[in-house]
Formats: C-alpha cells, sequence, structure tokens
C-alpha cells in the first residue's frame, strides 16, 4: 500500500530543510506518494489567504503530513493545520547528541504536550478599556486523552519515569481536573508518575534533566518547557516535533523560518529530518526510522555541520552525508 505524504515546505528555511528531508524519504525508496501544498506569507501575498482550503484538505486526507515553518502567519497556518489532522498531542523529544556542544549532555527528554485547549483556547476579550481577560479551558476528556497518549508512550519507548507538571496551587480549579484526570487514567491502566509543579520543574530540568524521562503538559507549559530543554540540547536547528490525532498526524522542526539565515543555504536539517523519522515511526516503518535516526547521529558526531552547530557546511552538503550514510 502506497502511502501518501503532504508536503507543506512554507516560508523560509523551511523552503530549504523540506526539500532536505524529502531527498531524505526519497532515497529509502519506500514507493511513498508525496504531495505538495503551499501555505504561509508568500501565497498571503500572492492570494489573499495563508492557508488554502486545497492545502488545509491535503493534509487533511493524506496518511500524514510533513511540514516546515510558517513566518509571520505561522499561527494562521500551523493552528488549522494541527486541527486538520485532528491533533490532540504535541510531542517534542529533546536529545543531546553525542558530539554537539550542550549545556546538558545527559538530557533526554520527551514533551507529551495537550495539543488543543488550555490557555491557547483561544478566549480572550477585552472586557473594559485597559482590562483584558484570557479564559483557560481544562477538560477531562482532553486531559485523559493527553494522559493515556503520554503513558502509553513512555511505555513503548523506554522511558521509566514520567512527570506530570502542573500548577494546581494557584490554578485549583482548571490544573485540579488536569491532575484528577491523569490519576484516573493511571489508576485504571496501573501506570505510576510523579506530579512537579512548572515552575519549580523549569528549575530542576535545567539543573538535573536525567531525573527526567516523559513529561506530560498542559498546552502553555509543554510549549514553554520544550523550549528551554531545546536551549539545554544545543539549540532549535536539532528539535523535531509530531502532531498526534487519532488516525493522521502532522511533524514539524520546533523551530520557525529563521528569517536571519533563509536563503542562504545554511539551515540545519536534522531538525526536520529527524521529524520525517517520527512520520516513519508513526506510519509503523519502524526500521526505516531508525536507519535515519542513526544516519542523522553519525553526521551530528563526524561532521559535516552547519554554522549553527560551529562548522561551515551547506544544508545540502550535510543533507548529502545523511544521505550517504542511510
Ligand atoms: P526561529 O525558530 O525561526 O529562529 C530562531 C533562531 O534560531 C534564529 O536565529 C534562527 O536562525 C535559528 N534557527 C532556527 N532554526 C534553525 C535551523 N534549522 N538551522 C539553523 N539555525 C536555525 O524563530 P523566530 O526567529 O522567533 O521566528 C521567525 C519566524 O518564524 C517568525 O515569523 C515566527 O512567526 C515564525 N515561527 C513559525 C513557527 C512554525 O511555523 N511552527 C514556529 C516558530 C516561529
Ligand atoms: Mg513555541
Amino acid at each position: 500500500m502506497s502511502e501518501e505524504i503532504a508536503v507543506i515546505p512554507g516560508d523560509g528555511i523551511g523552503r530549504e530543510v523540506v526539500p532536505a528531508a524529502l531527498e531524505v524519504l526519497e532515497a529509502l525508496d519506500l514507493g511513498f506518494e508525496f504531495r505538495e501544498g503551499v501555505a504561509g506569507d508568500r501565497v498571503l501575498e500572492s492570494r489573499g489567504e495563508a492557508l488554502p482550503e486545497e492545502t488545509y484538505d491535503l493534509a487533511a486526507e493524506a496518511d500524514a503530513t510533513l511540514f516546515g515553518a510558517a513566518g509571520e502567519t505561522a499561527a494562521d497556518v500551523i493552528l488549522p493545520l494541527r486541527e486538520a489532522v485532528g491533533s490532540f498531542a504535541n510531542v517534542r523529544p529533546a536529545r543531546a547528541y553525542p558530539g554537539v556542544d550542550s549545556v546538558r549532555p545527559e538530557t533526554d527528554l520527551v514533551f507529551v504536550r495537550e495539543n488543543t485547549e488550555g490557555v491557547y483556547a483561544g478566549i480572550e476579550s477585552e472586557i473594559a478599556d485597559g482590562v483584558t481577560t484570557l479564559t483557560r479551558v481544562i477538560t477531562d476528556s482532553a486531559s485523559r486523552k493527553i494522559a493515556e497518549f503520554g503513558f502509553e508512550y513512555a511505555e513503548a519507548n523506554g522511558y521509566d519515569d514520567v512527570t506530570v507538571a502542573h500548577k494546581a496551587n494557584v490554578m485549583r480549579t482548571t490544573d485540579g481536573q488536569f491532575l484528577d484526570s491523569v490519576a484516573t487514567v493511571a489508576e485504571a491502566g496501573g501506570y505510576e508518575y510523579d506530579e512537579a509543579l512548572m515552575d519549580a520543574l523549569a528549575m530542576h530540568l535545567v539543573l538535573r534533566p536525567e531525573s527526567y524521562g516523559v513529561i506530560v503538559c498542559p498546552n502553555l507549559a509543554g510549549d514553554v518547557l520544550s523550549d528551554l530543554a531545546a536551549g539545554l540540547v544545543g539549540g532549535l536547528g536539532l528539535l523535531p516535533s509530531a502532531n498526534v490525532g487519532e488516525d493522521n498526524a502532522l511533524f514539524e522542526p520546533v523551530h520557525g523560518s529563521a528569517p536571519d539565515i533563509a536563503g542562504e543555504g545554511i539551515a540545519n536539517p536534522a531538525a526536520t529530518v529527524l521529524s520525517a523519522a517520527m512520520l516513519l515511526e508513526h506510519l509503523g516503518y519502524d526500521a526505516a526510522a531508525a536507519t535515519v535516526r542513526d544516519a542523522v547521529e553519525t553526521v551530528l558526531a563526524e561532521g559535516p555541520r552547519t554554522p549553527d552547530l560551529g562548522g561551515d557546511a551547506s544544508t545540502s552538503a550535510v543533507t548529502e552525508a545523511i544521505v550517504e550514510r542511510l
């Protein structure tokens, strides 16, 4: 059966790193069918909308999507695309790699972030001049779903520690609900976990990341803590992510369109190639995923490296090196 993969490069370095990841996927010769869609700032300019309906449909109907990045239109592109694939979980692994300069070389974390509600539910208002409010939505169903996903992910991927981030000492009702839902799922499935206040957790992640494995988070906490972890392992050029739904998913580097280096041909393709590896694993191509990861790790350790990692190689030189090692 041929898998249909939607490919949406977007803006800036998305147009450099997505073709790089595509080169790697094509080299594996798995018989995938790639369909390209357009989205982002340039599309807004030329067509009046950042995410044309046909691109939304492309992602909704594909078996999986590989997305690069959008620029200023990021929220108008990525939020609907996550919805198109029905994503409820955002998975962000943050691992240090041998040979790459990192603050905490012992870091091996996976953030499992709730992807639909919390303070990102979009319910904000100005109730009077200079007085604004935001509604934080935490539901039992979404919290159970993310907890179940987190526990199963930890088990399937060999992580012993599951930590649940929260701030229920202050947000008693909403994070109280979150913790209750997690506890219900854990009890039913016989899972063990620790709870951690998210502010203290931020400090502990810096001081002793080796004490943590999978971290299950409400939406905003997951966004912030995973970027903090990115800093521990050497930067955004290395971090892949998955937006997982019931029967569809979208994979993207954590980074944005990087306008400061776009067009120079020096963007690090690793984050997007590692996102492609997550895509392969999601579709059940575990051996191919491991091959891609090994190739990336070898190139990170031995070079060539892009300037963000202290090297002077181009995106295409690094991509070629990865393809050679497949
Ligand atoms: P950014 O991630 O694009 O860049 C931050 C810094 O990291 C820059 O110095 C950049 O050169 C560097 N960097 C990022 N990825 C790299 C790579 N693969 N190789 C080498 N260096 C890399 O974040 P920034 O600057 O805050 O945002 C730029 C634009 O991207 C904005 O318009 C923003 O809206 C958009 N954005 C889009 C996202 C998405 O589409 N999911 C996510 C984050 C930002
Ligand atoms: Mg972010």
